[in-house]
């Protein structure tokens, strides 16, 4: 495990951040079951036949999307055995020495690839984490520089072993992207809008997807595998195994809730962008992991982000004389590259982040 195994000052979170020992898991998220939608490609047909089972699906998503900005669905379409393989070949990536996951490792140059020393908010994560694009390459800017219109390409690096790790997790990929767009025409409906009213901003998309390994922790109580954060992106699709240790902070009491694990069930959360293209009507929810001391964990989290060229700011359609826009525009691929370069600079300021852009009442 390297040298996650030595308990390292820079992994101790500031106390007013540190895990209670019994987090609640009694007010649990919504659980929306997907099957109207799962086994059909174009929900606009099936608003056609069945509008009723449409119709109540959306609320659903709706509701869930505007009070909590997390929510877990189940019969949604991607194989079980998909995601039993992806989870079995993260496990025996991880299980392997330093010196094998090395060879994949990720830097300023390249991107994509395996990596052990994650900070949130500057302090270190216990967790090693493995990330791929869903594009690969995937076409990004070249620089923060607002002035500077080149492109780059970050490719995906795949490790030698396991044996077939690339196309289980492009299989799995595959299956994923499509439940996404479908949430994706969902929420569109939701919000009052065509179904297809996002799909436009996915043609180049910069989404990609991490494999999170969150080995026993000496000391639970002081480290947290991610530190509370919000998700920068348009909407993350997550599989998390039976171990248990994601919590969301419930906007009513701000209280950290325990997502208990279901089998087989998706965990989506409301990402940043998304908060921003609904001038806040659905806001990214605040979440952390904890670790424990006696199992290891895994989870995968695929994170939905739209075209580098995207200038994200909130929808001309939900804009108007009552509902003056709360963000001013932003490139997503410069705060994506700035975002990235932060992971090897040590940064003594908050790193940037949506509120930059808000606009005061
Ligand atoms: C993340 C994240 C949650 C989890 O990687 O952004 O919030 O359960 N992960 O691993
Ligand atoms: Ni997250």
């Amino acid at each position: 495990m390297g040298d996650l195994g030595e308990f390292d000052s820079s992994f101790i979170q500031a106390l007013e951040h540190r895990p209670k020992p019994n987090a609640s898991e009694a007010q649990g998220i919504p659980l929306i079951d997907l099957s109207p939608i799962s086994y059909h490609e174009d929900i606009e047909r099936i608003s056609e036949t069945d509008p009723a089972s449409i119709e109540e699906l959306v609320k659903q998503v709706g509701s869930a999307c505007r009070n909590w900005g997390f929510f877990q669905v189940i019969n949604h379409g991607v194989p079980l055995d998909r995601r039993q393989r992806i989870k079995a070949a993260a496990r025996e990536f991880f299980s392997q020495s330093l010196e094998e996951k090395r060879k994949v490792r990720r830097d300023e140059v390249k991107i994509m690839g395996y990596y052990d020393k994650e900070h949130t908010k500057n302090v270190r994560d216990w967790k090693e984490v493995f990330d791929f694009g869903v594009e690969d390459p995937t076409l990004v800017a070249a620089s923060p520089d607002p002035d500077d219109d080149r492109v780059a390409y970050w490719n995906n690096q795949w490790p030698e072993y396991p044996p077939k790790f690339r196309e289980t997790c492009e299989e799995y990929t595959r299956d994923v992207v499509k439940l996404v767009m479908k949430l994706m025409e969902l929420i569109a409906l939701s919000l009052g809008l065509p179904a297809k009213r996002f799909h436009e901003y996915f043609k180049d998309q910069t989404s990609n997807i991490r494999l999170n390994y969150y080995p026993p922790c000496p000391s639970p109580d002081l480290a947290l595998g991610v530190g509370r954060h919000r998700d920068n992106g348009v909407l993350t699709v997550l599989a998390q195994d039976e171990v248990g240790g994601l919590q969301v902070k419930r906007r009513t009491d701000g209280e950290w809730i325990g997502v208990k694990p279901t089998p087989d069930a998706f965990i989506i959360n409301v990402g940043d962008i998304m908060q921003v293209w609904t001038n806040e009507a659905y806001r990214s929810a605040e979440h952390r992991v904890v670790v424990n001391s006696v199992k290891e964990r895994l989870s995968i989290p695929f994170f939905l982000n739209p075209a580098h060229y995207t200038e994200v700011k909130p929808l001309e359609d939900l804009i108007d004389e009552e509902h003056r826009p709360k963000y001013r525009p932003y490139v997503w691929g410069k705060f994506q590259v700035i975002r990235k370069r932060s992971n090897f600079i040590k940064l003594n300021v908050n790193n940037i982040q949506i509120d930059d852009f808000r606009i005061a009442d």
